[in-house]
């Protein structure tokens, strides 16, 4: 009995599954799939990253090509990517977690779409910036077929063998650019109110729904992920209390597991003091406390960010049953073990490139997220340096 025991106890999701302990692999995009196809590095980054978790989710996957937010990311847009998909189930599920495909559509975000050629859409013509290239309004037709295609790459990951989908409501992407009244300035059925603007969310939550039903597969789990606020200085594109109605519904449909980003905004991330620790604005509510009313009935919570230490872990799940944690376990694959094995202070929690290389992590995420200069990137929040594209 060690005083981490509370991190080892198992999570029920509300389908009645269950994972065996309270730590998630982050979802985190490794930039290392080749033109979408899961590749050898990658599964040898997630045999040791998933080994212990509770719960696995892979980085987002774009179901459909004009939803490729960066070169590297993975595909479940085709039929063709299941045989790779299966191989990645495959090796998350060895160590006994869940493993989970997260599904995304990068809406204008789709800078890996533009590379491949292909038409990239949002809720309403955009033209930030620091985008160079076209965004088309979508289309009524372009709406009910991203619908379709959610429903499809869910048929997808229950094809590959995953135990679940996470559907990535969060970090900017198109759902997220719909339920934004800064993105979304449609007058339709789709945007307008708060309530038109959560539309696309919740059809795309009953279509996957729907197919999870028809599977015949009671055990398969519909996590959601999101992001609380979303700010651009003093305008805002939706507020905490925006969210939590949305996630009022979301409940009302079903989910089997919440899982809240709290690494993005101003109003509550910290680039030194853990996110879980930080209450909602004008309450004295911690995150999981707060969202706790919004869902029906029995739900777990997932939080997370700048988890680095065996206490931090421990206290996220002080409100919340489970803790994700991204950054740590790229640093430390062992990072579940040494806590079970109550060995925290062999917890890796610096890095260098060279580390970072020797403890298998793909080129993408070393290319990409490695800071150059020798500290790194992928432990940024020490240096309060901002997360890249992350907001
Ligand atoms: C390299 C990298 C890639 C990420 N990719 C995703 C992603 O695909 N989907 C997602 O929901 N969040 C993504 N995130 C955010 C993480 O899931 C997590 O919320 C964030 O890293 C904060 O947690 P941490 O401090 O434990 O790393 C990514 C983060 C990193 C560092």
């Amino acid at each position: 009995m060690t005083k981490y025991e509370k991190l080892f106890e198992p999570v029920t999701f509300s389908n009645g599954v269950k994972a065996q302990n309270r730590f998630m692999l982050a979802p985190m995009c490794d930039d290392s799939a080749e033109n979408g196809q899961v590749t050898e590095q990658q599964l040898e980054y997630m045999k040791t990253r998933a080994a212990n978790v509770g719960i696995a989710v892979t980085g987002y996957a774009y179901v459909n090509d004009s939803g490729d937010q960066v070169p590297g990311q993975l595909s479940v847009a085709h039929d063709k990517d299941i045989n790779g998909l299966a191989k990645l189930a495959t090796v998350m599920k060895a160590g006994g977690a869940k493993a989970i495909l997260q599904l995304s559509h990068a809406g204008c975000g789709a800078g890996g779409s533009v590379a491949k050629g292909y038409r990239v859409y949002a809720p309403s013509k955009l033209s930030f910036p620091w985008l160079d290239y076209d965004v088309d309004e979508m289309t009524t037709a372009d709406i009910e077929q991203v619908i379709r295609d959610y429903a499809q790459a869910t048929k997808r990951a229950i094809a590959a063998g995953f135990d679940g989908i996470e559907i990535h409501n969060c970090n900017h992407d198109l759902l997220q650019q719909f339920f934004s009244a800064s993105a979304n300035h449609r007058n339709d059925e789709w945007g307008g109110s708060r309530e038109k603007r959560m539309a696309l969310p919740l059809a795309i939550q009953r279509a996957v729904k729907k197919v999870i039903a028809e599977s015949g597969n009671a055990n398969f789990i519909l996590g959601w992920r999101i992001s609380p606020q979303e700010k651009h200085g003093d305008e805002i594109g939706y507020d905490v209390d925006d969210m939590f109605a949305q996630t009022k519904k979301v409940a009302e449909l079903g989910i089997d597991y919440l899982n809240i980003s709290l690494n993005l905004s101003a109003d509550y991330s910290n680039s030194v003091r853990p996110s879980y620790d930080v209450k909602v604005k004008g309450t004295d509510k911690s995150f999981p406390e707060y969202y706790r009313a919004a869902l029906r009935g029995y739900c777990p919570i997932y939080i997370g960010s700048n988890v680095l230490t065996a206490d931090d872990a421990l206290a996220a799940v002080t409100d919340a049953e489970g803790v994700y944690v991204g950054r740590e376990l790229l640093m430390d694959p062992d990072f579940v073990q040494k806590i079970a094995e109550d060995r925290p202070e062999e917890i890796v929690n610096t890095t260098t490139i060279e580390k970072l290389k020797a403890v298998g992590l793909p080129d993408g995420f070393v290319d990409n997220y490695a800071d150059k200069d020798g500290s790194t990137r992928v432990v940024s929040y020490r240096n309060g340096i901002p997360l890249p594209g992350l907001d």
